[in-house]
C-alpha cells in the first residue's frame, strides 16, 4: 500500500493505444547508498505508484524529446536532461535505428534530484519505449547496460542499484552488481518525506570519492561499516526485527553525515520522525537534500510520523508498506 499526496497521486499511466511506450517506477534505498558504489551491499525498495512513462511518436527532423509539453532536439537538451538524451540515442543505436524523425515524450511522476531514482526510471521507460517501437526483444542484461549508459551521465559512477530498482517489484539486496530478493519476515511501513532540497547525485558521489581519496583509511572504514550495517539490517528484515532494523538505519545516517552527504533539512526530518516514534530514520539516495526514509510500526504511528515530518518542513510525504499486510 502506498499513500501519495493529492498533487502526486496522478502518476502518469500507460497510454491505452498502440503507441510504443515504456514505464518504470521510483525506488528508495533503505540502507547502503554510497557504499554500494564501492561494491558493498545495499537494500532497495521499489515505489511502484510513482512512475515515469515514455512514448515514441513520429516527427520529422532530428530526434526530439518532449517533457512537460516542451519539445527540444536532443542536441539542445540542457545538462540536467543529458542522461535522458543518452538513453534515447543509445537505445536507438542498439536497435539499429537512426536518431531522427521521432519525438520521445516523457511524463514523470517522480520528483527529480530527490533520491528516488528519477533518472533511472526515465532511462528505463525510454529504453522500453524504443524497444517497443523497434518491435524487437531485449534481454535483461542488455536492458540494464543501456540504462547504465544513461546513468553514467547522471551519476558518473553508478553502482547499478537504481537501474535495477526501477523495474524490480520487491525489496532486494544489491551487492557488487548482483540483486537478490530480500524476503521480509514481517510487513514494514516506511514514511518517505521530501525535504524539497534538490541535490545532484553526481556531486554527492564525487564528494564521497574526494573524501575517500583524501583520507583512504577513514573513508574506506566508514564505507565498510555501512556495508556491515546493511548485512545486519538485511538479517533484521528477514526476521521481522524492526526495532533493530530502525536502529541500524539511524547509525547509517550518522555515517552518511560523516561522509559529507548530510544537510540541515535532512537532520530536521530525521529528528521529527524519531521524536514521533519512528524506529529509525535516515536520508535515502545520494543525500545533500532529497528524501528521508523512516521506519514505523502500525498505521497510526506511520500517520503520526507523517504529520511530524510535514510539520518539520517536508514538501511531500508517502507511506510505503513492504511485505504482506
Ligand atoms: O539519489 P539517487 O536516487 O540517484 O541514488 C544514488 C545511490 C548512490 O548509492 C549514492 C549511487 C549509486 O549509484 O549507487
Amino acid at each position: 500500500m502506498v499513500r501519495v499526496p493529492a498533487r502526486l497521486a496522478e502518476s502518469p499511466t500507460m497510454p491505452a493505444s498502440e503507441t510504443p511506450a515504456g514505464s518504470a517506477h521510483a525506488k528508495a534505498i533503505l540502507i547502503g547508498e554510497h557504499a554500494a558504489v564501492y561494491g558493498h551491499p545495499a537494500i532497495a525498495l521499489p515505489i511502484t505508484p510513482l512512475r515515469t512513462v515514455a512514448e515514441v511518436h513520429r516527427s520529422p527532423g532530428p530526434l526530439r524529446l518532449n517533457s512537460a509539453g516542451r519539445s527540444l532536439a536532443v542536441s539542445e537538451l540542457p545538462g540536467r536532461f543529458a542522461s535522458v538524451g543518452v538513453a534515447a540515442t543509445t537505445a536507438l543505436e542498439f536497435f539499429g535505428l537512426p536518431p531522427a524523425d521521432l519525438e520521445i515524450a516523457v511524463r514523470s511522476g517522480i520528483p527529480p534530484q530527490a533520491g528516488l531514482g528519477a533518472s533511472a526510471a526515465a532511462a528505463n521507460a525510454i529504453v522500453e519505449a524504443v524497444r517497443s517501437y523497434a518491435g524487437l526483444a531485449l534481454d535483461e542484461a542488455d536492458r540494464f547496460e543501456l540504462v547504465q549508459a544513461a546513468e553514467r551521465v547522471a551519476h558518473g559512477n553508478p553502482s547499478g542499484i537504481d537501474a535495477y530498482a526501477a523495474r524490480a517489484l520487491e525489496p532486494f539486496l544489491f551487492a557488487a552488481g548482483v540483486a537478490s530478493p530480500l524476503p521480509l519476515g514481517a510487513p514494514v511501513r516506511f514514511v518517505v518525506a521530501d525535504t524539497g532540497v534538490r541535490a545532484s547525485t553526481d556531486e554527492a558521489v564525487t564528494g564521497v570519492r574526494q573524501l575517500v581519496d583524501t583520507d583512504p583509511d577513514h573513508g574506506s572504514a566508514l564505507l565498510a561499516r555501512l556495508g556491515e550495517l546493511t548485512r545486519e539490517a538485511a538479517g533484521n528484515l528477514e526476521h521481522g526485527r524492526l526495532s533493530d532494523f530502525g536502529k541500524r538505519l539511524s547509525i547509517a545516517q550518522e555515517i552518511l553525515t560523516e561522509l559529507g552527504v548530510g544537510h540541515p533539512a535532512i537532520d530536521r526530518l530525521v529528528t521529527a520522525a524519531e521524536s514521533a516514534g519512528a524506529a529509525g530514520a535516515k536520508l535515502t539516495g545520494a543525500g545533500r537534500g532529497g528524501c528521508v526514509i523512516a521506519v514505523t510500526g502500525d498505521a497510526d504511528q506511520a500517520q503520526q510520523v507523517q504529520t511530524a515530518m510535514t510539520a518539520a518542513g517536508a514538501v511531500a510525504v508517502w507511506i510505503v508498506t513492504a511485505g504482506a499486510t
